[in-house]
């Protein structure tokens, strides 16, 4: 059966997915987002220090000749692609005939924008702190049925007509609830002018996908966000809008589940979450601000601080339950090369008693007391190490500890930015993976 890999994010989302997805591209055809926006900022880092910070495009395409597809299940704002498209030919990196985006992937206009920024100042303390990408309200267009897409941007009266009682009602809703007059001048024939250049871009994704594997082509599908952030599994209403676990990848893409042949988890050898939202796991400020400064954690996009926590075992278990991970990718080792010693979450309590499973409910998962394990650090470099046998021992046992935990192999570590910084685990399950 031709190779079709879901990698996602085992926690709040940047849990260093560009970088795994850059590296693993290589070892596949095509790669292929299926949920969020340019809410996501994935970085890769080759070469002379090339940097890119991808949105929108999988990460495939920076690997020559490799394929890229953008599906159903994601939204996407024309302006932020074609600005992204731009980005990469100024780099060097065409997409021509190599980027493929969905027909029936849901668009965001500027006044989905708007209408994220009026909904988040309308909460006040309880904002969700989102990336005012406009990704909320899109996917509720979505939902709620009213949504344009791809297709309906490339017909230029069928859009005309939608777009235009759409924008009577979202403005007749956003003066009522907000108070806020949509900017919509010129919106029409600005969007009509992207369509020209988008059109060679759109496809029908999911039979693309489809016969790329029945030509046993292989597919890598790269998770956007994190399990913590998905619509459904997430710490509701702290979440994204979207399906970031792996079930998401066959609704957003039109594979079906009997198609995948593996699932890979991305964790952090910490925890970090941007935006608001229970983090149980949380370092005091001074810790948090150590960790910060070492694993450089601001926003890729947004250039936020990330709020810097202490692994959580319950929650990666978690993540391997919902999203059926076969292996975990541990990134960021080197973050704790000079740690003395490392605090990691074995299990919670609620009111002092054991809790066994995910709480649903936002406010008790926030009253979560975390119970810790602490390990020695191995205060050692392993900045940038490609060899798995100069690992210091303490590294490893920390590797085996989470493994031992969580119930499934580590299969890969990545020990710093740079793609190279990486190591595929002889005998794992994912080195496998990447061969047949
Ligand atoms: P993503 O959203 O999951 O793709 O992750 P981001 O790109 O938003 O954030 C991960 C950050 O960590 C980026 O700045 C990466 O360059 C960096 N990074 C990834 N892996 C490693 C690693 O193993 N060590 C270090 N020090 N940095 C890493
Ligand atoms: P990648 O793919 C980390 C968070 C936002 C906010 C919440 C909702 O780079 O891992 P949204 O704009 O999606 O409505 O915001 O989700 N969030 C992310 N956090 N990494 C991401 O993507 C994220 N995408 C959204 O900070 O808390
Ligand atoms: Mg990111």
């Amino acid at each position: 059966m031709a190779r079709a890999i879901i990698l996602v994010g085992a926690q709040w989302g940047d849990e260093g997915k560009g970088k795994v997805v850059d590296y693993l591209a290589n070892s596949f055809d095509i790669t292929a987002r299926f949920a969020g926006g340019h809410n996501a900022g994935h970085t890769v880092i080759y070469g002379d220090h090339k940097k890119f910070v991808l949105q929108l495009i999988p990460c495939g395409i920076l690997r020559e000749g490799k394929h890229a597809v953008i599906g159903s299940g994601t939204v996407v704002d024309p302006t932020a692609l074609l600005s992204e498209i731009d980005m990469l030919a100024a780099a060097g990196v065409d997409v021509t005939g190599r980027l493929h985006v969905s027909a029936r992937a849901h668009l965001i206009f500027p006044y989905h924008r708007q209408m994220d920024k009026a909904s988040e100042a309308a909460r006040g303390d309880g904002k969700i702190g989102t990336t005012a990408r406009g990704i909320g309200p899109a996917y509720e267009d979505k939902m709620t049925r009213q949504g344009l897409r791809m297709c309906d941007l490339m017909d230029a009266d069928v859009f005309r007509a939608k777009i235009t009682r759409v924008i009577a009602e979202k403005n007749a809703i956003s003066r009522a609830a907000y108070g806020v007059e949509l900017e919509t001048t010129g919106l029409i024939e600005e969007s009509l002018r992207q369509a020209e250049r988008l059109r060679p871009f759109m496809k029908d994704a999911s039979t693309y996908l489809n016969r790329a594997l029945d030509e046993n082509r292989s597919v890598l599908f790269e998770g956007a966000q994190g399990t913590m952030l998905d619509i459904d599994h997430g710490t509701y209403p702290f979440v994204t809008s979207s399906s970031a676990t792996s079930g998401g990848a066959c609704t957003g893409t039109g594979v079906p589940p009997t198609r995948v042949t593996g699932v890979i988890g991305v964790t952090k050898a910490y925890t970090t979450r941007v935006g608001g939202g229970p983090f149980p796991t949380e370092m005091p400020d001074i810790e948090a601000k150590e960790v910060r400064d070492r694993g450089n954690e601001y926003g890729a996009v947004t250039g936020r601080p990330r709020r810097c926590g202490w692994l959580d075992l319950m929650m990666l278990r978690y993540a391997v339950m919902i999203n059926g991970i076969g292996s975990m990718v541990v990134t960021k080792l080197d973050v704790f090369d000079t740690q003395k010693e490392i605090q990691v979450c074995v299990g919670y309590k609620y009111k002092g008693t054991s809790v066994k499973e995910m709480p649903a409910q936002v406010e008790k998962f926030a009253a979560l007391e975390p119970e810790y394990k602490t390990v020695p650090g191995w205060q050692s470099p392993t900045f940038g190490l490609r060899d798995e046998s100069k690992l210091p021992q303490l590294a490893k046992d920390y590797l085996k500890f989470i493994s031992d935990e969580i119930g499934t192999e580590v299969g890969m570590i990545s020990t710093g930015p740079e793609r190279d910084a990486t190591m595929v685990r002889a005998g794992s399950r994912l080195e496998k993976w990447l061969r047949d």
